[in-house]
């Protein structure tokens, strides 16, 4: 650990998450960390801070020997990389809160930390104001740390939140979040899943020391669920929600994919409305932990970045110790998965690829099935998404093959199936 620092700041972007920053630091001056410039792409718009601390010139910071912290909270992903990068190479130590920008080149970030000695911390980019990089990092071993399953994205719970509970059509709840500062310039990277892929990356670097990337995860987002099957999650009390979800099977690897899923009433995950952010863990001894906050917004986001720069004061450093100090966990692909699919025409469906099918309802608009199907038959294919089909994971939705065996005797043959 180093002595306490001075702290001077270069902030690179002024939007909602850095505006928040200026306006959060400008309230803790106990922290001893002032803002010396801010870098925006555009100089002449009219910000709510004095004109003299805007630059449109990256080395007015980059190269300025007394700014000591650089703060990164643009949208621009290369752009973003290029800042952090060389903000290390010169010395100082940064604070990031874009999860693309960190999920499309971590190991190489991780190396020039390791090169530099400079600390890279990040705990804004993943459910903004919960301190979970740092729980993960330092406080569960990874043999005990069973299992993990979170909403991380603010704007696709909120969307649900208003749709589910309100009855807000899906355009009507989106402009909201926009409006509210949730969404990403691209709303896209929310509502298909992207940007919440792009923090679980993050996550299981930090809970299982494992390295990936969006391209091999098995996601998708909450633009293909249709009213019939929210109706149907309302008829057995339960909702829908994007939930990321990782656990260690029997096997020793781990099973991890980011789904809409149904989410009984009993589940903590049930509780987490609108913008809110839910990660429960499932460790081995303490059972079920749940961490609960804001996961978008101005305030909550800026609160995490606060967080970080506080931590440089004492020279605290990601350690990586999944990946470092153990054998890191390795992913799984030899896992079932429990899903409930709604479409409209049964040959858009490669029911063939299913080891159970245990209900189906043909309906006049919509149809669906429950049952089971190999993890390997979704990662390769699309139809699932594709065709305005729909895919949702049944609760406990990950079955092993002993447990496929027990659920076979029950499930229905078919070649008998007439949906
Ligand atoms: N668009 C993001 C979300 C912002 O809705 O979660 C916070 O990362």
């Amino acid at each position: 650990m180093g002595s306490e620092k001075n702290l001077v700041i270069g902030l690179f972007g002024f939007g909602v998450v850095g505006e928040g920053l200026y306006k959060v630091l400008n309230q803790t001056p106990s922290l001893k960390a002032t803002i010396k410039r801010v870098c925006i792409k555009n100089v002449n718009k009219k910000r709510n801070a004095p004109p003299e601390l805007f630059t449109s010139d990256m080395n007015d910071i980059l190269n300025d020997p007394e700014i000591n912290v650089v703060v990164e909270v643009i949208n621009d992903s290369k752009v973003g990389y290029e800042i952090v990068s060389t903000a290390l190479k010169n010395g100082k130590d940064v604070v990031s809160a874009s999860k693309k920008m960190l999920s499309e080149n971590l190991p190489e970030l991780i190396e020039l930390q390791n090169k530099t000695g400079q600390s890279l911390l990040y705990e804004a980019s993943c459910c903004a104001s919960i301190p979970i990089i740092r729980n993960l990092e330092e406080y569960y071993d990874n043999d005990l740390l069973h299992a993990i399953k979170a909403i991380v994205n603010g704007s696709t719970n909120f969307i649900l939140t208003k749709m589910f509970d309100e009855g807000l059509g899906f355009k009507e709840a989106l402009l909201l979040a926009q409006q509210l500062g949730f969404a990403e310039s691209d709303p896209k990277l929310d509502i298909e899943g992207f940007d919440a892929a792009n923090k679980w990356v993050l996550l299981l670097t930090h809970s299982y020391g494992i390295s990936t990337t969006i391209d091999k995860l098995l996601f998708n987002g909450i633009t293909n669920i249709h009213k019939e099957d929210a109706n149907f999650a309302l008829s057995r009390n339960q909702s829908i929600k994007l939930v990321a979800q990782a656990k260690k099977l029997k096997n020793g690897k781990v099973a991890t994919f980011l789904l809409p899923q149904f989410i009984d009433q009993d589940d903590q995950l049930y509780f987490v409305k609108n913008e809110y952010n839910g990660v429960v863990i499932e460790s081995g001894f303490a059972d079920k932990q749940f961490f609960y906050g804001k996961g978008a917004g101005s305030f909550p986001t800026a609160s995490a970045v606060l967080s970080d720069i506080a931590a440089l004061r004492y020279g605290y450093k990601y350690e990586y110790k999944k990946k470092n100090q153990h054998i890191p966990a390795s992913l799984s692909n030899d896992f079932n998965l429990r899903v409930y699919v709604s479409f409209k025409d049964l040959a858009d469906i490669a029911k063939e690829d299913f080891t159970t099918i245990e209900e189906w309802h043909s309906g006049n608009e919509r149809s669906y099935l429950i049952g089971t199907i190999p993890y390997n038959s979704l990662i390769n294919q699309i139809w699932w998404k594709s065709n305005e089909t729909s895919m949702v994971l049944m609760p406990d939705s990950i079955f092993e093959d002993m447990e496929l065996q027990e659920l076979k005797k029950m499930s229905l043959s078919l070649a008998g199936l007439d949906l």
